[in-house]
């Protein structure tokens, strides 16, 4: 599915942004473990969320959706969950991966994971070391990766666990098989990572206590086999996703689009702060909380001013997935942009640093790449373009790559389209309808 995208007019609209990925998977998989029903409105259903409810109806949970488009969930109860029968696809989603890994350790069964050759190649010992220390046995190739087949425990052993990475997919999987564990299981973070599963456990009734330590770390406990209690979760816009059209918007002067209830959680908001500060003009509304997430209406100007800025490197993860889109806006900036403390961009659905320097560097952009830093020399021109990117599996290149054909001299053309199905189903439909032009590429 090679795509092209080429010189966009001024977009115009309001378009409506799919659901908060992050948040969709917690909301079926405690949708999937509570006691009562669990009521979903706009869960993002794309192929990565998708894999999250197949592999928790394999497990037992009784998960629907009805002809309005609403999710219900008839959950197991805590330790209720089955042996699935067959091997759990989890297709491109590291998230259901490591996430589901935390509840079957928690569990006295045994699970087969397995994914396509991007999710293959990725780091599991992340996961597979504190879920050994709380009682799990894995088995996995050496370098842990998947397939693998793992047996939770029946005594799920309370750990306290210091990340040795900023990473929340490492203590959501902590925290979820603490949930089965006898005492209190704690996960202390250097650096805050997003928190949707201390704000949804919440939700779901179950106390997380959260304590600054002297160190300046902070430590997050919860004390497992409490019962979650099902309730209802309004699940808002991703922010990850509307930064593509937000970025698209600003680097297509006379640009202005609207895009209403994204998530603005402050542990994810980090590439609005960044763009902000390059200059963009970007009107937040109706700032309100739903569903305990702050959300906002966004207004996105494309003044055709953007301006290179030095990205601090405590940013990172609130920001973690943006990059991609982030060095794309850089590349159409005037002067330089510094980012910096990103060795977790090499381990994510692509190597994103590597997939980003080499699709800009055949584009025209003028950059460098370090081991985990990235600088781009933007002139104010649009780069060449002209060029067909590699994409490597990887939603969010695919989408950057497109974003990019929008303003560049000649058009860009991506190696694979289909990625984008796993996080933005309707991507290039939203973007044509409002000013893209973005269409298959034949041969
Ligand atoms: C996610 C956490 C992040 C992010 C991923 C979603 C989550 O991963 O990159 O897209 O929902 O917890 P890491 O925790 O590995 O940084």
């Amino acid at each position: 599915m090679k795509f092209s995208s080429y010189k966009a007019k001024p977009l115009k609209g309001t378009p409506v942004i799919p659901g908060d990925k992050s948040i969709s998977h917690r909301a079926l998989m405690f949708g999937g473990i509570a006691i009562g029903e669990t009521v979903i409105h706009g869960l993002l259903e794309g192929e990565d969320v998708i894999h999250t409810a197949d592999a928790m109806r394999a497990m037992g949970a009784d998960i629907t959706c009805d002809d309005q488009g609403v999710w219900h969930c008839h959950g197991v109860g805590i330790g209720g969950l089955q042996e699935p029968e067959n091997i759990l696809e989890m297709g491109n989603s590291g998230t259901s991966t490591r996430l589901l890994m935390g509840l079957v350790g928690g569990h006295s069964m045994t699970a087969t994971f397995s994914g396509d050759a991007s999710l293959t190649k990725r780091p599991m010992n992340r996961v597979i070391t504190p879920l050994k220390m709380m009682g799990a046995k894995v088995m996995s190739h050496e370098g842990g990766t998947l397939p693998l087949t793992m047996t939770g425990s029946e005594d799920t052993l309370p750990i306290e666990y210091k990340l040795p990475i900023a990473s929340a997919q490492v203590k959501s999987c902590v925290m979820l098989a603490g949930l089965s564990a006898m005492g209190k299981t704690s996960v202390i973070e250097e650096t805050p990572t997003r928190d949707h599963t201390e704000n949804m456990l919440r939700a779901f009734g179950v106390p997380v206590e959260v304590e600054d330590l002297k160190d300046g770390t902070q430590k997050i406990s919860v004390t497992g086999q409490k019962d979650l209690k099902g309730t209802t979760v309004h699940v808002p816009s991703d922010p990850s996703s509307a930064a593509f059209p937000t970025v698209a918007a600003l680097i297509v002067e006379g640009s202005e689009i609207e895009m209403k209830n994204i998530l603005m959680n402050d542990r994810r908001n980090g590439i609005y702060m960044t763009l902000i500060e390059m200059g963009a003009n970007i009107e937040f509304k109706n700032e309100r909380i739903e569903s305990g997430e702050k959300v906002a209406d966004l207004i996105v100007r494309g003044t055709g001013n953007l301006k290179g800025i030095g990205v601090p490197a405590s940013r990172v993860p609130s920001m973690i997935d943006e990059f991609p889109i982030l060095a794309v806006a850089a590349a159409l900036a005037n002067g330089t942009t510094t980012m910096t403390g990103l060795a977790e961009l090499r381990v994510k659905e692509s190597d994103r640093l590597l997939m980003m320097y080499k699709g800009l560097k055949a584009c025209g952009v003028n950059l460098e790449m370090g081991e985990e830093s990235l600088t781009i020399h933007g002139t104010g021109d649009a780069p060449n373009g002209g060029a067909t990117v590699e994409t490597a599996l990887d939603h969010r290149i695919a989408m950057s790559f497109l974003v990019l054909g929008m303003a560049t001299k000649e058009p860009v053309t991506i190696d694979d389209a289909a990625p984008i199905k796993t996080s933005f189903p309707n991507f290039i439909d939203l973007m044509n309808d409002l000013g893209g032009s973005m269409m298959l590429k034949n041969g």
